[in-house]
């Protein structure tokens, strides 16, 4: 009887661990992989809607990304350069824009949930109200891409050589919703590095290295 029991626990762990090492194995990357991760954000600000339709540059608003490590997320003020004039929809503006003129009065400015939540953030009452230089607190964006503290990465020498943001963040102008597009795995760093310094970025020669140390201090 108690031999039994014990068969079938060690059989059940047999079979778990198995399973874990054959998922693992097909996988091909490590449990904590984050592809395809895409948080909920405070406000629900578009990519697809800013970069891609109205065609503002990725770097008018992650800005140092050509100077340092970090691309940085803009900061509320960035937003407010638009935002003080356009508090809603293009669509819902224009319905009110008709509405005032049948009804023989001056349009009523019209702030949408959103944007509400910016200007919340901002502490301002009326989006025209001016903010002070600097007193501007930043919306707490959740973020999306994450590398280990062991590896060391730096947008500069990459927008240096040539790779643009999609090649590493996919058709982000597409993107209603931020997610993290590609694994951000060892292999997906080394396997560009091998192919870029054979073949070039866009004919021209670079040097991409796959020393350990380049990536890890
Ligand atoms: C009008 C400003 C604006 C423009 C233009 C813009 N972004 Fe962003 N970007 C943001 C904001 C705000 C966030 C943080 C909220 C979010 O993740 O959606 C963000 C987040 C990101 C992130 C994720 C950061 C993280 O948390 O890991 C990436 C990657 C990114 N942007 C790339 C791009 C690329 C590539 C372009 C151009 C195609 C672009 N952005 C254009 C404002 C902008
Ligand atoms: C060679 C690949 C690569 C390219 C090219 C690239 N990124 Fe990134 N990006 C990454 C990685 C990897 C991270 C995560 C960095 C980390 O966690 O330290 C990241 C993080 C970010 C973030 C989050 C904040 C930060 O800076 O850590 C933003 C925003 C971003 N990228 C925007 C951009 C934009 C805009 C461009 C083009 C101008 C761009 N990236 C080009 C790989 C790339
Ligand atoms: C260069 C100008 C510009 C900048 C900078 C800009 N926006 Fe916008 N944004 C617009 C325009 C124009 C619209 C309205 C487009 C439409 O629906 O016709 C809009 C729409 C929106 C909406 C949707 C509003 C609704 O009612 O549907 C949100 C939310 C938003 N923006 C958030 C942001 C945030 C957050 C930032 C800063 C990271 C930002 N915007 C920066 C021009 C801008
Ligand atoms: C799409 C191709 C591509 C991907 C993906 C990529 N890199 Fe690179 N990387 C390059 C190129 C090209 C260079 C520049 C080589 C040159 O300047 O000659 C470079 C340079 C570097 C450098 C050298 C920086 C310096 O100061 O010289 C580091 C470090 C680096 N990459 C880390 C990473 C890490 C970490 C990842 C993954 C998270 C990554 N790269 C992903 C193409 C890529
Ligand atoms: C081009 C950049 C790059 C190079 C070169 C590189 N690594 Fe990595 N390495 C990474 C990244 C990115 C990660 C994090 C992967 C993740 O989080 O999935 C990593 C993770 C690791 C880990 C942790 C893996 C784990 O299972 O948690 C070890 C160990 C490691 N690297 C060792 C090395 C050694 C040894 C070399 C030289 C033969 C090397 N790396 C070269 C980018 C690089």
């Amino acid at each position: 009887m108690h031999r039994t029991i014990v068969n079938v626990i060690l059989l059940v762990g047999l079979l778990f661990s198995l399973l874990v090492l054959a998922s693992g194995m097909s996988a091909w990357r490590l449990p904590d992989n984050q592809q395809g991760y895409s948080p909920e954000q405070p406000i629900a600000y578009s990519h697809r809607l800013h970069a891609g339709e109205l065609g503002i540059d990725c770097q008018f608003c992650h800005t140092a990304a050509s100077h340092g490590r970090h691309a940085g997320i803009p900061s509320s003020d960035v937003c407010m350069k638009c935002h003080k004039f356009v508090t809603s929809s293009f669509d819902v503006l224009q319905e009110e824009i008709a509405l005032a003129d049948k009804e023989k009065r001056k349009p009523k400015t019209i702030v949408s949930d959103e944007l509400r939540k910016l200007y919340d953030t901002l502490g301002l009452n009326d989006p025209q109200q001016l903010i002070e230089e600097g007193a501007a607190s930043s919306v707490p964006w959740v973020r999306v891409h994450n590398l280990p503290d062991y590896v060391s990465f730096d947008h500069r020498a990459h927008i240096a050589a040539g790779v643009t943001c999609q090649k590493c963040h996919g058709p982000v102008e597409s993107m209603e919703r931020m997610r993290q597009y590609e694994s951000l795995s060892m292999g997906w760093c080394v396997n560009c590095h091998r192919e870029a310094t054979a073949d070039g970025v866009n004919g021209r020669a670079v040097h991409a290295s796959t020393d350990c140390a380049v990536c890890h201090y």
